[in-house]
C-alpha cells in the first residue's frame, strides 16, 4: 500500500448525523478527500468503482497489445505503443485512488486475479483485424470518454483529479483511432469492408459499456445522490449514440441496426441484447478466460521485478526488512 496517513480506521461509523452532515456537504458541491468522514456504503461504492475502472484499464491493454508488432507503419505503432502505455498509467493512478479509501493495492490486483473482481465486458472481445485496433479507439475510447467526463466533477477528490488527465488522453485515443478508421474508409474496397465488419462487430458490445438500463441498475440512485455518478446509464448511452452516428455516416459506413433513425434531434437505436451482457460479466465471453490467462502470465513474469524492488527499498532505509 503506497498512500499514507490515512484515517480510515477512525472515521466514525454510520449514523444518521455523519450521513446528514456528509450529504451536506455533497450538496453545496465540496469535495471529499481521504481524511475526512464518510458512510461506509460512500467508501463501499467507491472502491468498488475505482477498482473496476482500474482493472479494466490494465485488461483493456491486451487486445490493443496484441496488435503493436502487427502495426502497418512506424506511425501506427508508435501512436499505438503509447496509448497502450497510457492505459497502463490509467490503472495505475486508479489504483493509487482507491487506495487513498484504505484498500491496498496488492488486494485490489489479488482480487482481479482470482477472478473476483468485475471488469469491462467490452474488452472480453477479440480483435481479430487491423480495423479492430480503430474501432476500439473509436468507438471503446469515444464511449470512455463519455462516461468518464463527467466523472471530472465526481465528489471524490482523488478520483476527479485523476480523471482530468485520464480523459485528456482518451482523447488522444479516440482521435488515433477514428483517423485510423477515415484511413480505412478512404482506401480501398476491400479495406472499407475491414472497417465495416469491425463496427458490425464492436457497436451492440460499446452500447453495453454504460451498463444496465436505468430501471435496472442497482446502484444509480446513491451514486447519484452522492455525486459520484452525473448522469444515468441510460443519459450517456444516448449521448455516445448522438455523438457517434453521424461521426459513422461521415465515414460512409452503417450501423447494425436496422431500427436507427433519428427523431427530435436523437438517434433512436433497436434493443441491446442484455443476455449477452450477463454472459460475457459473468465470465463467458469469447475471451474471458484468455485474458485473464495473459493478465496472470504478465503479473507472474513480473514477480522478479517487484522483488527486486522491495529488496533496493529495503537497503536503502535502514531497518525496514523486504515484505
Ligand atoms: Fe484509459
Ligand atoms: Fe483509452
Amino acid at each position: 500500500m503506497y498512500s499514507q496517513a490515512l484515517n480510515t480506521a477512525s472515521t466514525p461509523a454510520d449514523t444518521s448525523e455523519v450521513a446528514t452532515r456528509f450529504q451536506i456537504r455533497i450538496d453545496a458541491e465540496e469535495r471529499i478527500e481521504p481524511n475526512d468522514a464518510m458512510p461506509d456504503a460512500y467508501r463501499r461504492t467507491l472502491i468498488r468503482q475505482i477498482s473496476q475502472h482500474a482493472h479494466s484499464e490494465l485488461i483493456g491493454m491486451l487486445p490493443e497489445g496484441n496488435w503493436i508488432t502487427r502495426a502497418p507503419s512506424l506511425r501506427r505503432k508508435a501512436a499505438l505503443l503509447a496509448k497502450v502505455q497510457d492505459e497502463g498509467g490509467h490503472g495505475l493512478y486508479l489504483y493509487a485512488a482507491a487506495e487513498t479509501l484504505g484498500v491496498s493495492r496488492e488486494e485490489l490486483v489479488d482480487q482481479l486475479l482470482t477472478g473476483r473482481a468485475k471488469y469491462s465486458t467490452i474488452f472480453n472481445y477479440p480483435t481479430l483485424t487491423w480495423a479492430d485496433i480503430g474501432a476500439i479507439g473509436w468507438l471503446v475510447d469515444g464511449a470512455a470518454i463519455m462516461n468518464q467526463i463527467p466523472l471530472c466533477r465526481c465528489s471524490y477528490g482523488p478520483y476527479a483529479r485523476a480523471m482530468i488527465r485520464i480523459c485528456k488522453e482518451e482523447s488522444f485515443h479516440q482521435r488515433q483511432g477514428y483517423e485510423i478508421m477515415l484511413t480505412l474508409c478512404r482506401g480501398t474496397d476491400e479495406q472499407k469492408a475491414m472497417a465495416q465488419d469491425a463496427l458490425n462487430r464492436w457497436w451492440w458490445p460499446c452500447l453495453m459499456m454504460f451498463g444496465p438500463p436505468d430501471r435496472q441498475s442497482p446502484h444509480t440512485d446513491s451514486s447519484t445522490r452522492w455525486k459520484i455518478k452525473r448522469f444515468t446509464n441510460d443519459a450517456l448511452r444516448q449521448k455516445f449514440v448522438d455523438a457517434t452516428v453521424p461521426q459513422g455516416l461521415h465515414l460512409g459506413l452503417r450501423f447494425p441496426d436496422p431500427e436507427l433513425r433519428c427523431e427530435d434531434g436523437h438517434w433512436v437505436f433497436g434493443t441491446i441484447d442484455w443476455d449477452e451482457f450477463r454472459r460475457v460479466l459473468a465470465g463467458d465471453g469469447p475471451c474471458n478466460r484468455e485474458r485473464l490467462a495473459a493478465r496472470r502470465k504478465a503479473h507472474d513474469d513480473g514477480a522478479w521485478v517487484r522483488e527486486a524492488a522491495q529488496v533496493w527499498a529495503a537497503k536503502q532505509t535502514p531497518g525496514r526488512k523486504a515484505a
